[in-house]
């Protein structure tokens, strides 16, 4: 078999390439807190929002890389990152939907890999605040916040998905069974309330906060009303998928394959996904971060199901990824090139921190080597 040929083989090699590079990166940025980088060099959020949502992602980075291959930098750096979320976490408004992505990533790794019990404790108090944004009439978990005005009251969001296994997490850790209750009552309104019928997903959908009733989907960081924001189409693949590993409900791996087989129906010839599927044809805006996503979930629905085509699809979003849109450079600090975060924004096609972690984790993945932190 050639190297183009075993998946695994030529992951192994790209694994090392990220080890090597990390490592460099790791090294001078060990107080960082990165969302982005200029002229390859990592931003640092620690100031200036330390309640952000991408702010675990570095994190998570670390704690895949320590588990590839031991280096205590890999710890030191991500346990720094934990410690200072601490004031993200003492702050209520700054607290949302996406602890999932903060916490699992952080402290719940750390407690994963190390058994730390202060690390523990964080997870335990993230997983709590989550659990509280559940909307007993309408049974889904509110998104974002708002001033006080109760303007998102409603709101749902399909990116919330993968911060379900927070949930599952905690009540597997206090085997008490009220946080998963709430990730499977969440799951069922988003396969009912976002998946449309031709696997593709919706953004936003407002609910009435007092009845529960579904009122209407919005486009959000997508084009428009109606349209598939790739992320979000990767986030709900990735996201059902997770939540079939936790509870094997078989709704979820079938609303999982329903959204994949929308997904890989869409994927260009060359590989690299646009930001929205339903983007006008003109528009070139691309996002490496919705492949890689998508490429993770791909590669769980190939060991659920044993379907090669899953398999096939990861593969050829994660080469176009590798052979087009990486710096392997140890020199410079981020890895994917041009991420966007949403269709409407004025800067698009830069590096965003996520898209590094979900890259690494694809490829680690394909190893077997990767660390489960979800
Ligand atoms: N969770 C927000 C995003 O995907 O941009």
């Amino acid at each position: 078999m050639s190297l183009l040929e075993d998946p695994s083989v030529w992951a192994e090699e790209i694994a090392r390439k990220i080890w090597e590079k990390e490592r460099a990166v790791a090294m001078r940025n060990r107080n960082k807190i990165p969302y982005t980088a200029k002229d390859g060099v990592f931003d640092d959020l620690t100031e200036r929002n330390i309640c952000w949502w991408t702010n675990g992602f570095w994190a998570g980075l670390l704690w895949q890389m320590y588990g590839f291959q031991r280096d205590e930098v890999f710890r030191e750096t991500a346990e720094g990152i934990e410690a200072k979320l601490d004031r993200n976490l003492m702050t209520a408004q700054g607290m949302d939907h996406d602890s999932g992505f903060r916490w699992l990533m952080t402290a719940a790794a750390n407690y994963r890999m190390t058994g730390s019990k202060a690390a523990r404790n964080r997870a335990l108090l993230a997983a709590s605040d989550l659990a509280g944004r559940w909307n007993l009439a309408g049974r889904f978990l509110r998104a974002w916040n708002d001033s006080g005005d109760g303007e998102k009251a409603g709101w749902a969001i399909i990116d919330c998905m993968m911060n379900l296994p927070l949930l599952y997490w905690a009540s597997k850790e206090l085997n008490d069974p009220r946080f998963a209750q709430i990730a499977v009552s969440h799951a069922d309104t988003a396969a009912r309330a976002f998946v449309r019928e031709d696997g593709s997903v919706c953004h936003i959908v407002v609910f009435d906060p007092v009845t529960g009733e579904r009122l209407y989907s919005l486009g959000g960081q997508g084009f428009g009303h109606g349209s598939a924001w790739t992320r979000g189409q990767s986030w709900a693949l990735y996201g059902f998928a997770l939540s079939y590993r936790h509870t094997k409900k078989a709704a979820y791996l079938e609303t999982a394959e329903k959204v994949a087989a929308y997904v890989l129906s869409q994927i260009p010839e060359s590989g690299i996904i646009p930001v929205d599927f339903c983007q006008p044809n003109d528009c070139t805006w691309e996002d490496d971060s919705a492949a890689a996503i998508a490429a993770c979930g791909l590669i769980e629905l190939q060991r659920m199901t044993g379907t090669t085509a899953y398999m096939d699809g990861a593969m050829r979003l994660l080469r176009a990824l590798a052979g087009q849109r990486c710096n392997f450079s140890p020199e410079v600090d981020p890895l994917l090139e041009r991420c966007s975060a949403a269709y409407h924004d004025t800067e698009h096609e830069f590096p965003i921190i996520y898209g590094d972690y979900f890259f690494s984790e694809a490829i680690l993945k394909l190893c077997q080597k990767e660390t489960f932190l979800w």
